[in-house]
């Protein structure tokens, strides 16, 4: 396994590409479950939960090639070759969640595994669960594994989400346009991701509207076709640069940024000392004061701040004037980069779901590893600021979310570097 060795203190300035959104990406892979027809992808980033969900898909008898050069995909499902999603394969990664809608909805049978709980919490699937049930599927949970049947088809449904949910407004979606009659989402969750899986799903004949807004109404269609599509950026790996340069002082523009994307970060980063700027696709990121100010956040489903980049934030606050408070609202256990941000300095008292930063002058060096990929990368964050030498481990967790950071972070002037772990 690989770490990554990062030697602090140099201002990041130059430009970032902003890769193809990793969270839209495999939604959007998923949905070539729906059609019997190929479709192609453009700007699908080459990522370890891309490899991960290709794995399943083709499993499933999807027809998969990957120009990872081109960053484009090309699906096609012709036949459903198995049903099933095992263990092995899904474990590696909660999003595999996502072929059961599909699945269930073209082939009237499906078997997916119970992905079970994950580092930053339980992560509960009942909402996907509860969702196809309402639109008339069958189902079992057995042996850890969720039996779904519907051997006459789906059927519309009004269904009220107790709770906002990215995974289950996408799941239930992608099945109710192959479903009869109309379905209509209430507290649907409006991430721009969900928008863009939208619009995948309207190019292949999909009827959706209310996209972007918490009531989604889809009137479903006995097939659908392929189509081309290209992603959305990376809004998460945006906000993580923005929030890299804001650390660092330098001037940083990230290329392919959608700054409406990230409106939730423009007021804490104004706030802290930094401005944010946009021209056309390109924002530049600039700090405006000598010393970073601490800010409070709290995170929230879209539009409100989000849970992946709670931790990067977190690492800003470490060396920010004053103190700032940070509360987790979306998942129960989240924190898990405080104790290892606290080796290196980092001065964070934890009561509950809230996270009180008292700014330090500086952090220091130090070995760390993370079991979350958001909680990794906010480490890479504050080993570019902290003296010395940070060595992040298990870098595994990194190359889920993040193309290229290495070769990213370098061509800003960073000073980092990529190495094999020494046997122990
Ligand atoms: C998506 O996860 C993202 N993953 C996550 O990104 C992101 O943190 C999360 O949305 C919130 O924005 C992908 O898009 C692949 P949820 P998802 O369903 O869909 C609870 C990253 O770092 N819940 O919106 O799994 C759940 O436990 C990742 O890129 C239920 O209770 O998140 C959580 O508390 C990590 N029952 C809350 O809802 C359900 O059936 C929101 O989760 C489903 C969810």
């Amino acid at each position: 396994m690989d770490k990554i060795r990062i030697y602090g203190g140099t201002p990041l300035n130059g430009e970032i590409e902003i890769s193809g959104a990793k969270n839209a990406a495999l939604k959007v892979m998923t949905a070539a479950l729906l059609t019997d027809q190929p479709l192609v992808l453009h700007r699908i980033p080459d990522l370890r939960d891309v490899a991960s969900l290709s794995e399943i898909l083709t499993q499933l008898g999807v027809k998969l090639s990957y120009d990872a050069g081109k960053k484009t995909m090309r699906l096609h499902s012709a036949a459903i070759a198995s049903c099933v999603a095992p263990y092995d394969l899904v474990r590696k990664m909660r999003a595999s969640i996502l072929v059961l809608g599909p699945l269930v909805a073209r082939h009237g049978e499906a078997k997916v595994s119970l992905p079970g709980g994950c580092a930053i919490g339980t992560r509960p699937v009942d909402m996907h669960i509860d969702g196809l049930r309402q639109l008339g599927v069958e189902i079992e949970l057995v042996d850890g594994y969720i039996n779904a049947r519907a051997p006459r088809g789906l059927t519309g449904a009004h269904i009220h989400f107790p709770k906002v949910s990215v995974g289950a407004t996408e799941n239930i979606m992608m099945a109710a346009t192959l479903a009869k009659g109309t379905t209509t989402l209430v507290n649907a969750a409006r991430e721009p991701e969900i928008v863009d899986l939208g619009e995948c799903l309207i190019k292949m004949g999909a009827e959706i509207t209310g996209l972007g807004t918490d009531t989604i109404i889809i009137h479903g269609k006995a097939f659908l076709r392929g189509t081309e599509h290209a992603v959305i950026a990376d809004r998460i790996e945006a906000g993580t640069f923005a929030i890299a340069g804001a650390m660092t002082g330098g001037t940083l523009r990230l290329k392919h940024c959608n700054i409406e994307h990230i409106d939730y970060l423009l007021d804490p980063l104004h706030k802290a000392g930094v401005d944010l700027v946009s021209d056309g696709d390109t924002v530049t990121v600039k700090r405006i004061s000598k010393q970073l100010r601490g800010v409070d956040i709290m995170t929230e489903p879209y539009p409100g701040f989000p849970t992946d980049l709670q931790a990067q934030m977190m690492s800003m606050l470490t060396i920010s004037e004053g103190a700032g408070m940070v509360t987790e609202t979306i998942f129960e256990n989240r924190f898990m980069h405080v104790p290892e941000l606290a080796r290196m300095g980092a001065d964070i008292t934890i009561h509950g779901s809230s996270a009180l930063v008292r700014g330090v002058s500086k952090l220091r060096g130090a070995d760390v590893m993370a079991t979350d990929l958001r909680a990794s990368v906010s480490l890479v964050l504050a080993g570019l600021v902290a003296e010395g030498a940070t060595t992040v481990h298990r870098i595994y967790h990194l190359e889920r979310g993040y193309e290229n950071i290495v070769s990213k972070l370098s061509s800003v002037g960073a000073k980092l570097e990529r190495m094999k772990e020494e046997a122990a």
